[in-house]
């Protein structure tokens, strides 16, 4: 369940009041908060969505690595789409079965395919060979290793970008992205993958983009490699899965007309008609499992009114949440409590503290005498993940809530340990 309000107007998550939060100094502001609960109700709902058949729901850590949240995940049997070592170090310290990590990436170094190599008696799952370059180099680790390791090939499904609803930044199954394999290029992969005596291909995956919102790029990106690993079962090669991909996009406030389970349902569908559904199907989503079941909190820090502009300073910036900035998108804004007297709505430009004009979440209609604190809707997802210190500004406290109740929360660093730790040299 995402926020809702109680009877007194007061804005909630997981049953807690969130201005408790906000106004608690030992916490404060600008703190992520975390539904725990339902991101574990999220998980299970998706994993309904494939019927029993044989899957892994891979979740995409890059979304959010806080370690609640991925053990959450790893709790309620999902796998991990992770992106670099130290992501795979999260995952695996969290509970995440090996077998059940894939690893993507154009760029993984010597060592941090050495590391997923390593892992346990055979290694992680699967790395996700994104070129035919990629194969020699993970073939020379496994030699060094002594081992051999389990390999995936991601393929670029080519699906036209503006066939895509989704923002240039994040569609990846273009023929301009830097991902994966070319579709001409698959079957001397594949012939060399074969040729590869340290390597093993048990797989084929793809994914075509995030945030998208309707089912059929993601059907299309589905059909391709499923097509592709049919081909390739006929000529007698043993397969382990086939990997859809993530992308499942949310409702940020402009609807989104596919359910998570939707997108598991359409690419299940490709799977029969491909006649491969004996296949483990893994899917890698990220946003759908977390987004909506995070909020950022920021405090109001003073309004500015010039002529007929106005703008509400908050303490939360784009260090804190990129994605305004960065994609142009929009994350609904609602204040902590609803105060009848203030029953009169106002449209104010909601801007953060940093020195770029870049640093603005877009207009929101809120009360004309400014509320006291915010909450930035739908963070859980690409929030904390992308945050950095510009500015000389404090990461945000993270804050997690199970049953009612804080489960765990960071701390924040103060502006002395930032300093220190700058003023070296
Ligand atoms: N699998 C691969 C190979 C990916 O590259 C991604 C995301 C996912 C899975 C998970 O996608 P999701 O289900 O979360 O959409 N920072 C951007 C999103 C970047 C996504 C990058 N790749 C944002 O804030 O919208």
């Amino acid at each position: 369940m995402p926020t809702t309000r109680d009877r007194a107007g007061r804005l909630t998550l997981g049953g807690v009041a969130l201005a408790d939060l906000a106004r608690d100094p030992a916490i404060g502001t600008p703190t992520y908060v975390y539904d725990l609960d339902a991101i574990g109700a999220e998980a299970r709902e998706l994993r309904a969505a494939f019927d029993g058949a044989p899957h892994v729901v891979a979740y995409a850590v890059k979304a959010n690595t806080a370690g609640p949240i991925v053990r959450a995940l790893a709790a309620e049997g999902c796998g991990a789409d992770v992106v670099s070592g130290a992501e795979l170090l999260v995952a695996l310290a969290c509970g995440v079965a090996p077998d059940h990590i894939v690893y993507s990436g154009v760029a993984k170094t010597d060592d941090e395919l050495t590391r997923a190599i390593a892992v346990g008696q055979r290694g992680i799952g699967a790395i996700q060979i994104e070129s035919v370059e990629e194969i020699a180099r993970v073939d020379a680790r496994a030699r060094a290793a002594g081992r051999t390791a389990r390999v995936s090939m991601r393929i670029n499904p080519s699906v036209a970008i503006d066939t895509m609803d989704t923002h240039a930044h994040i569609a990846t199954g273009h023929d301009e992205a830097k991902f994966g394999v070319p579709r001409a290029d698959v079957a001397a992969a594949v012939a060399l993958a074969q040729r590869s005596a340290h390597v093993e291909l048990v797989g084929f995956g793809a994914h075509v983009g995030s945030q998208i919102t309707t089912t059929d790029a993601y059907a299309e990106s589905a059909r391709a490699v499923f097509a592709i690993a049919r081909e390739l079962r006929a000529s007698g090669v043993s397969l382990a899965f086939v990997d859809a991909g993530g992308g499942f996009g949310i409702d940020y406030g402009d609807g989104c007309p596919a359910r998570p389970g939707d997108f598991v349902r359409v690419a299940r569908a490709e799977q029969r008609a491909a006649g491969i559904d004996d296949l483990a199907l893994y899917v890698e989503p990220g946003r759908s499992l977390v987004a909506a079941h995070g909020v950022l909190l920021a405090s109001v820090v003073q309004p500015k009114i010039a002529a007929d502009r106005r703008w509400l300073m908050i303490d939360a910036g784009m260090n804190d949440l990129i994605r305004p900035a960065l994609y142009q998108a929009r994350h609904r804004i609602v204040p902590l409590e609803l105060d009848a007297r203030d029953a009169d709505n106002a449209e104010w430009r909601v801007v953060g503290p940093v020195c770029e004009s870049s640093d603005d979440f877009g207009v929101h209609a809120l009360s004309a005498k400014p509320p006291r604190d915010v909450a930035i809707l739908d963070a859980g997802a690409y929030g904390f993940t992308m945050a950095s210190q510009y500015n000389g500004r404090a990461l945000p406290v993270e804050l997690f809530l199970r049953g009612g109740a804080i489960a765990s929360r960071t701390e924040r660093a103060s502006a002395e340990a930032w300093a220190r730790s700058r003023s070296f040299g």
